[in-house]
């Protein structure tokens, strides 16, 4: 399926606004594009104890495989404010590893924009993470 990367990542910025991000006052919005056609936002999720805080693209996985099971997504895009004021950023290396099994478990790709530098990237999971852990012993 098209999609407008531009488009995807103002509405992932417009999903900064469903963080709830009062201990780094960096409001992370997600939005996936799914087969359907559908847009599905989530914002991160802290907690004072820092390390049970959820990323907004691992909120976003939890959301769609509750929400919208079995539908594919076809690209996510994820945006971010750090004290109001639009910041670039890229998924972190868990999200990575949880989008990468998304994408597997799919059986599809899934594109991933951000803005990195100013410029608007689109890559694949697979790609944002090369030797990923499969789970295989
Ligand atoms: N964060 C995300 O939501 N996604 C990422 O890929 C990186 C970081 C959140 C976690 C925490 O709430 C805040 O950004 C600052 O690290």
């Amino acid at each position: 399926m098209n999609y407008d990367k531009d488009s995807l990542y103002s509405e992932a910025i417009t999903a900064c606004d469903l963080a709830y991000a009062p201990y780094s006052n960096v409001a992370v919005g997600a939005v996936a594009l799914l087969e359907s056609g559908e847009l599905v936002s989530a914002g991160n999720y802290e907690n004072c104890s820092s390390p049970v805080c959820i990323c907004a693209e691992h909120s976003l996985i939890c959301t769609l495989n509750n929400i919208k099971n079995g539908v594919k997504i076809v690209a996510i895009s994820v945006a971010a404010k750090y004290n109001k004021q639009l910041i670039d950023i890229a998924p972190c290396g868990k999200c990575r590893q949880v989008l990468t099994e998304c994408s597997n478990r799919q059986k599809s790709p899934i594109m991933v924009c951000f803005s990195h530098e100013g410029k608007l990237l689109s890559v694949s999971a697979g790609e944002l993470m090369p030797y990923a852990f499969d789970g295989n012993l």
